[in-house]
């Protein structure tokens, strides 16, 4: 049986996601496997992109819609960690999701060899094994954002 606890919930404008992104990451930083639910626009990949910003990313941080896997990679320390952010939006089913490479990621994210950031994670939820995270973008207002982050394990 899968059970949901919250960790955080969090509202932020544009001009203070920076504190967002860190207080989520200070909150969730020992997790590898991330799913970002929100409909269009609610600000999946803006915060990804804070994120990444705040973790030193390397690479250009940008919604993966064409390639559907973006690879990225920061220095910890002397490691260097890796980042695949996916997005899921126009795969139909998790078949599809298996032959783009998805399950691969989410098996590196399994073995501590990288982290996966999922957008649109419903697309192919049968992938998504606990211990996940869940997180939830809302709108509450035009330029203000509600998250949620709960815990499936
Ligand atoms: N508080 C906020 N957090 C994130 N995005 C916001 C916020 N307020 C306004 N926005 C705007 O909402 C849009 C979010 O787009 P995007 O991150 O691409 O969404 P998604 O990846 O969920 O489809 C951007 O145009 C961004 O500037
Ligand atoms: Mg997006």
């Amino acid at each position: 049986m899968q059970m949901k606890t919250q960790l955080l919930q969090i509202s932020y404008k544009l001009n203070s996601i920076d504190k967002a992104v860190a207080l989520f990451w200070k909150e969730v930083c020992n997790y590898r496997l991330f799913a970002f639910s929100g409909e269009m626009g609610a600000g999946k990949t803006t915060f990804l992109h804070y994120l990444c910003e705040m973790l030193h990313v390397e690479d250009v941080v940008s919604s993966p819609t064409f390639a559907l896997i973006n690879e990225y990679h920061y220095a910890d320390g002397n490691a260097d960690r890796i980042i695949y952010h996916m997005d899921w939006y126009r795969l139909k089913d998790a078949a599809e999701a298996i032959n783009a490479g998805m399950e691969d990621c989410i098996d590196a994210a399994k073995d501590g060899r990288a982290i996966c950031f999922i957008e649109w994670p419903e697309k192919a939820l049968e992938l998504l094994q606990p211990p996940y995270l869940w997180i939830t973008i809302e709108t509450t207002d035009p330029d203000q954002r509600t998250m949620t982050v709960e815990l499936i394990s």
